[in-house]
């Protein structure tokens, strides 16, 4: 983080306290902060959540690894729809679908999202999947991907969704950790009005992954795309003569720690991190956090939650939470500007949304584009904004606050990561007294603390570390097949907490300011991408000798990467070249990590012992003076890629 943004920070003296009318009807009151923290999640977990058999310990903490809810046994997708249906609900909207070309809409209730499921369900039995099954899923944001996700809890299978803005490498490279033996992909999607050819990424990557032995492909675009005959077959054909009948495929009796999911992650290194999450306490953070933090009313909310279902937002808060507490959701497939930059309102307006939970790179998108698009449509039915993603500028929160909620709604800024599964640092939004730019507080049951270097606790106002000192139900359970990985990333930095990367500071009244990420992993748009990913990816390229990414800030995207690039020797650094590396980095990776500038440079600043000196990196891509340079090899190359760094326009 600059200085900057801090001192932004410790100006800050705006405060929100919740309005007498919202804090007397909120779901939690500030009397549950005091409750035990056993009794806490003991309770939640018997009343979030229907039991095929009831738990009968809370938790096993054997450091690193924590057992929740032990002797349960339980079902997600059942707690999603069946009980609900069978509690009367089946005419409840689950989801309000808007597609992103303009008319394309539908209403789905609880009941069909069961039939759909339960044929789903039904067809992939069929093609052999059964509990424990590993099943991928590439898909668009459409009701479609949580029938998938759902299906495969119905029958214990676990299942991994890869963002369908990933390419052909990722998707591989995700299909081939989990050891997935079927694809559930669709012909195509739709992004601003342009096609994301998924089966076409598909075909690529099945190619390099010979344990896949059926694709599934959902007819989204009607495209016609080719079909491998044996292995692939259409939904239509999955789903054909199967039963919707919730009988005739009953829900798999899961146990509390059987695999739900995996869920990849950047670290520090290229490959990414299957991040674990099992099934009971899963399902008990989201709907609780859910419930409290939205302060949800199932009856009568609209929740929209902005995010992708490809990220583990949309996990848990597009799919499972929400629908574990019945609520009527928005599910949108599109971008928000297309095919104007008043769409999100126009949506808004529409169905009468009472929750909007986006991240700050889409509110500063909305900033840039002005107030006016909001100011078209009638926003008066929100009663709870949230954000999630990265740390908020106050700015942009005041913007949120002023143009979308009003002036008069509460706003939660919740803190959380894929690993942590559910939100741990937020506003209650009935108890809270809010600061622009502040997550707030540890959720109750959640013990977060700030530390510095040696792992003492800084005192109010220092930076440091941001860790936690207890488990909770949606911690991750590992990394998929990496045990020597999952410590040394998480529990070995600081003894016996849990170390999430992010820098952070406790003000005088407890509350905690998020700083960013202290390790080598930028976030781009509220998504963690490793430098070492895009370095990779650069390299791969045969021009490319060697590559070092670094992050620098961005007014929109909070963080826009930049790379600095030595080429093969007579290998030229032309515009040509330029584009050309961007787009291998779009192919590797997605367009999601294509760097923003790339500076070539005949060398890169290194120290004797050969490291490459990204502390000076970053001070080029942020146009600051370089910080101390003695030991460096050769001093000289660092100003000249300075002088060669600002030379170069950034891209976008
Ligand atoms: O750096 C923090 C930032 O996003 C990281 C987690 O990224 P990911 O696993 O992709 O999950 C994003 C959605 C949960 C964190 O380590 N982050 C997330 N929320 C906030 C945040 N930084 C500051 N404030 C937040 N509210």
């Amino acid at each position: 983080m600059s200085d900057q943004t801090i001192e932004t920070l410790f100006a800050e003296d705006r405060r929100y306290p919740p309005s007498p009318e919202f804090a007397a009807q909120a779901n939690a009151t500030a009397d549950i902060y005091d409750v035990p923290f056993e009794d806490f999640w003991a309770g939640e977990g018997r009343k979030r959540v229907t039991w095929f058999e009831p738990f009968t310990s809370l938790l096993e903490w054997e450091l690193p690894y924590a057992k929740w809810y032990g002797g349960g046994k339980i079902n997600v997708t059942y707690n999603c729809l069946d009980r609900h249906v069978e509690a009367g609900l089946g005419d409840r909207v689950a989801y309000y679908y808007e597609g992103e070309p303009v008319g394309e809409r539908a209403a789905i209730t609880y009941s069909q999202l069961l039939e759909e499921v339960v044929k789903a369900a039904n067809g992939l039995k069929a093609l052999g999947v059964g509990k424990g099954t590993p099943v991928g899923i590439y898909m668009g944001m459409g009701p479609g991907l949580p029938v998938a996700m759902l299906a495969c809890a119905r029958l214990g299978a676990p299942h991994t969704v890869v963002f369908g803005g990933f390419s052909a490498e990722a998707l591989a490279d995700r299909l081939n950790d989990m050891r997935c033996e079927v694809l559930l992909t669709q012909d195509e999607s739709y992004r601003r009005g342009q096609i994301v050819p998924l089966k076409r990424n598909a075909d690529e990557a099945l190619v390099s992954c010979p344990g896949v032995m059926k694709v599934v492909v959902g007819q989204r675009t009607r495209a016609d795309v080719p079909m491998v005959e044996g292995r692939d077959l259409t939904w239509n054909e999955l789903v054909e003569g199967q039963s919707t009948d919730a009988g005739s495929c009953p829900c798999e009796p899961m146990d509390s720690e059987d695999l739900l999911y995996l869920l990849y992650t950047s670290g520090t290194t290229a490959k990414p991190k299957g991040i674990v999450h099992t099934t009971a306490g899963y399902l008990v953070g989201v709907a609780t956090t859910h419930s409290m933090i939205f302060d949800l009313k199932p009856e009568t909310d609209v929740y929209w939650c902005a995010a992708d279902i490809g990220w583990v937002t949309g996990h848990s808060y597009i799919v499972y939470g929400p629908l574990c507490n019945a609520a009527t959701s928005v599910l949108y497939e599109g971008v928000p500007d297309f095919p104007d930059k008043d769409r999100w309102w126009d949506l808004v307006e529409r169905y009468k949304v009472t929750i909007l939970y986006t991240a700050p790179t889409a509110i500063r998108a909305h900033m840039k584009w002005g107030p006016e698009h909001a100011a078209k449509h009638d926003l008066s039915s929100l009663r709870l904004l949230g954000t999630v993603g990265e740390p908020i500028n106050p700015e942009a929160w005041m913007w949120y606050r002023e143009h979308i909620g009003l002036d008069r709604t509460p706003i939660v800024d919740t803190w959380w990561q894929t690993e942590t599964g559910m939100v741990l640092i937020t506003p209650l939004p009935g108890v809270t007294t809010t600061k622009p730019g502040s997550a707030t507080k540890p959720f109750p049951g959640i013990e977060a603390a700030v530390v510095d270097d040696r792992g003492e606790e800084v005192g109010p106002g220092g930076g440091g570390y941001l860790v936690l000192k207890k488990p909770w139900p949606a911690m991750l359970r590992g990394i998929y097949g990496d045990d020597a990985r999952y410590r040394s990333t998480y529990w070995e930095r600081f003894s016996g907490m849990y170390f999430a990367g992010d820098g952070a500071r406790i003000d005088e009244d407890g509350d905690f300011w998020l700083l960013g990420r202290v390790d080598d992993v930028m976030n781009v748009s509220g998504h963690r991408i490793s430098t070492i990913e895009v370095e990779s990816a650069l390299v791969d390229h045969p021009s490319v000798a060697e590559a070092a990414v670094c992050g620098r800030n961005d007014a929109l995207t909070g963080q826009a990467i930049v790379a600095f690039v030595t080429l093969m020797r007579g290998e030229e650094g032309s515009v040509e070249r330029l584009e050309e590396l961007r787009n291998h980095v779009a192919v590797k990776i997605g367009p999601i990590a294509k760097p923003a500038n790339i500076v070539f440079t005949p060398e890169l600043p290194k120290t004797r012992s050969g490291k490459i000196m990204r502390r000076l990196l970053r001070d080029v891509a942020e146009d600051r003076p370089l910080g101390d340079t003695t030991t460096l090899a050769d001093p000289a190359v660092v100003a000249e890629i300075a002088d060669r760094a600002v030379a170069q326009p950034a891209d976008e």
